[in-house]
C-alpha cells in the first residue's frame, strides 16, 4: 500500500471558492481518510471533513459524538492525503456556541493542528458573533444553515427547512448573517428548492447545497453515501454512484469461503526459502 503523500501543489483557498459565485459549479464531498482523501483530492474542489464522520465511521447515532479530538485526527489525515483541494473542517457541537472566544480558541487548534484552510460551525443570526470572532482571527468560515444536523435531537428530527413562510423568512435572515459575518460560502441543507433558489440569488457568497436542489453555486454529499457504503437507509437527496455494500460483502464472501477451503492463500501469495523476482 502507497504511503507517500501527494506533492505539495496550490491549493485551493476558501478566497478562491468564494470567487466561484455564479460559475462553473463547486464540487464538493466529505472525506475523514487518508485513502479517500488521495482518491477524491483530483476529482473535486473542496474536502469537508464532516463531524457526520461521528455517525459515518464511529457509529455514533448523530453528529454530537464528534469532538475536537475526532475532527483533528481525521482532518490530520485528509490534508496528509490532498494536495489541491480546499479543506475545511467541521467545528464539533460544544465547541463554538458558548462564546466567541470559545470558536476562535477552538478554530485556532483545529487550524493549527491540520492545517486545513477554513472551518464550518453550524447557525445563522444566533451564530453571527462567533462568525465574525473566528473570521476576524484571520480563520476562513463556512456557514451551514438550513437543516442542523447538531440540532436533530433539539428539533425533534430531521425535519425539511422553509416549508412555511415564517420559517422561509427565519432562513433569509439566517444567510444575510451569515455573509455579514464575513463567512467565504454557506452550505444549505434540508432546504425546499424555491427558498434555496432565493437565498442564492440574494447572497453574494456561494451557496453549497445538500438536500437543497441543484439551484444552488455548487453540491456537496456524504462521500460514503454517494457510493453506497451507507448501510441504513439514505436520504432521498443522495444518489449512490456505486454500490460499495455489494462490492464489500461479496469480496469478504470469496475471501471467508477461500479461507475455509484452504484455496487461500495460493502458491503466488507465500514466500519460499530462495530470494526471488517477487520474494521480498
Ligand atoms: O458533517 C457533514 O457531513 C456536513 C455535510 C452534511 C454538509 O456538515
Amino acid at each position: 500500500m502507497a504511503t507517500e503523500s501527494p506533492t505539495a501543489d496550490i491549493r485551493i483557498g476558501a478566497d478562491a471558492i468564494r470567487r466561484r459565485k455564479r460559475g462553473v459549479p463547486i464540487v464538493c464531498l466529505t472525506a475523514y481518510t487518508y485513502p479517500i482523501a488521495r482518491l477524491l483530492d483530483e476529482h473535486v474542489d473542496l474536502l469537508l471533513v464532516g463531524d457526520s464522520v461521528a455517525m459515518v465511521l464511529h457509529g455514533h447515532k448523530t453528529t454530537l459524538g464528534a469532538s475536537l479530538e475526532m475532527m483533528i485526527a481525521h482532518g490530520q489525515a485528509v490534508m496528509r492525503g490532498s494536495a489541491k483541494a480546499c479543506v475545511v473542517v467541521d467545528m464539533p457541537a460544544g465547541s463554538y456556541e458558548d462564546s466567541a472566544a470559545q470558536a476562535v480558541a477552538s478554530a485556532r487548534r483545529i487550524v493549527g493542528e491540520t492545517g486545513c484552510q477554513a472551518v464550518k460551525l453550524e447557525g445563522g443570526v444566533g451564530m453571527a458573533r462567533q462568525i465574525a470572532a473566528v473570521v476576524d482571527a484571520g480563520i476562513a468560515v463556512m456557514g451551514h444553515i438550513g437543516l442542523l444536523p447538531q440540532s436533530v435531537e433539539k428539533d425533534g428530527g430531521y425535519r425539511i427547512k422553509g416549508r412555511t413562510d415564517e420559517n422561509a423568512a427565519a432562513l433569509f435572515a439566517d444567510a444575510r448573517a451569515v455573509e455579514e459575518a464575513g463567512a467565504f460560502s454557506v452550505v444549505i441543507e434540508g432546504t425546499v428548492e424555491a427558498v434555496a433558489a432565493e437565498i442564492t440569488r440574494r447572497i453574494a457568497i456561494p451557496t453549497i447545497g445538500i438536500g437543497a436542489s441543484g439551484v444552488c453555486d455548487g453540491q456537496i454529499l456524504v462521500i460514503d453515501d454517494m457510493v453506497g457504503l451507507t448501510v441504513d437507509r439514505v436520504p432521498k437527496f443522495v444518489k449512490e454512484y456505486a454500490d460499495l455494500r455489494s462490492v464489500v460483502s461479496h469480496a469478504a464472501a470469496r475471501y471467508a469461503s477461500e479461507v475455509r477451503d484452504r484455496t487461500f492463500p495460493g502458491p503466488e501469495n507465500v514466500f519460499s526459502a530462495t530470494l526471488g523476482k517477487d520474494n521480498r
